[in-house]
C-alpha cells in the first residue's frame, strides 16, 4: 500500500530538519496492530516496566526521566509531526535508549492496540483543554477513555494527569472519582504542586510565567474483578 498524506508530510519534515533515518528507525515505531497488540519486550528488548506518556509535546519529561530511570522504558505518543521531529532531534540512542515514540492520535480505539495490564504508568501532562463547551467532546479524558486506560495498567500502577484548566480539572476528577478501578493518591483528588518540580516541561514553564497553578491528579489502578 502507498504512503498516506500524513506519512508524506512526516517524511518531508524529517528531511527538512535533517533527521537521520537511523534516529527515526531507532525511536519511531508504527501504531500497533489491534489484533496483535504491541509487544513491549520486542520493542524495548527487555522486560523492564513501561511508562506511556500521552501527548509528549517537545519530550522534555521523557528525555529527563529516561536518563534518571534507565531500567524503565518510556513510550511517548504524540499527535503532532512537528513535535515528533523536535523529539527526534533531542533524543540520542546512547542517552535515551529506553525511549520509543509513536506518532498517533490517542483515543480509546488507539488504546485497544496495547496489551492488557502491561503498563506500569500512564502520564498525561496538560492535555488540550478544549475550553469551549461545544468542543468538550474532543477532550481526551472521559469515562470511556479512562476505562480503556485502566485495562492497560498493571495492578497498583498509576496514572498521572495535570491541567491548568479548572473546568477540565473538575471533569477529570469527576471521571476518575466515579470509576471503581481508580483510587486517588491525594486526599482531595489533586494537589497544586508539580509531580516533578525539578523537571518542568515547556508548558509547565509557560504556565508558571503566565501565573497559572495547575491541578495535579494521581490515581492508583486497582485490581479488576477479572484479576482477583
Ligand atoms: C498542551 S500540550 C502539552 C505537551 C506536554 N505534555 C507538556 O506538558 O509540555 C498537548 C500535547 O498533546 C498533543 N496531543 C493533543 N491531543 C492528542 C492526542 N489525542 N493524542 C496524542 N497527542 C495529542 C499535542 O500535539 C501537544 O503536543
Amino acid at each position: 500500500m502507498g504512503k498516506s498524506k500524513e506519512e508524506f508530510q512526516m517524511d518531508n519534515l524529517l528531511e527538512k530538519h535533517g533527521v537521520s533515518s537511523q534516529l527515526t528507525e531507532y525511536f519511531l515505531i508504527d501504531t500497533p496492530d489491534k489484533e496483535a497488540k504491541l509487544d513491549y519486550r520486542l520493542v524495548f528488548g527487555n522486560n523492564n516496566p513501561v511508562v506511556m506518556e500521552i501527548g509528549s509535546g517537545r519530550g522534555e519529561l521523557i528525555y529527563q526521566l529516561s536518563k534518571l530511570n534507565p531500567k524503565v522504558n518510556y513510550l511517548g505518543v504524540e499527535l503532532s509531526a512537528k513535535r515528533i521531529v523536535t523529539m527526534l532531534k533531542r533524543f540520542d540512542p546512547n542517552v535515551n535508549s529506553n525511549i520509543r515514540l509513536i506518532k498517533a492520535k490517542v483515543d480509546s480505539g488507539f488504546l485497544s492496540c496495547f496489551p492488557h495490564r502491561g503498563l506500569a504508568q500512564a502520564i498525561i501532562l496538560h492535555p488540550d483543554p478544549w475550553p469551549k463547551r461545544r468542543h468538550h467532546k474532543k477532550r481526551l479524558i472521559n469515562e470511556v477513555f479512562i476505562e480503556c486506560l485502566a485495562n492497560l495498567i498493571i495492578n497498583d500502577g498509576e496514572v498521572y494527569v495535570s491541567t491548568d484548566h479548572r473546568s477540565y480539572a473538575e471533569a477529570i476528577l469527576k471521571c476518575f472519582n466515579q470509576h471503581d478501578k481508580y483510587s486517588p493518591v491525594y486526599s482531595d483528588g489533586y494537589r497544586r504542586v508539580p509531580f516533578w518540580d525539578e523537571l518542568p516541561t515547556y508548558f509547565e514553564q509557560k504556565m508558571k510565567k503566565e501565573g497559572y497553578t495547575p491541578y495535579y491528579m494521581r490515581y492508583v489502578v486497582l485490581s479488576g474483578k477479572e484479576d482477583s
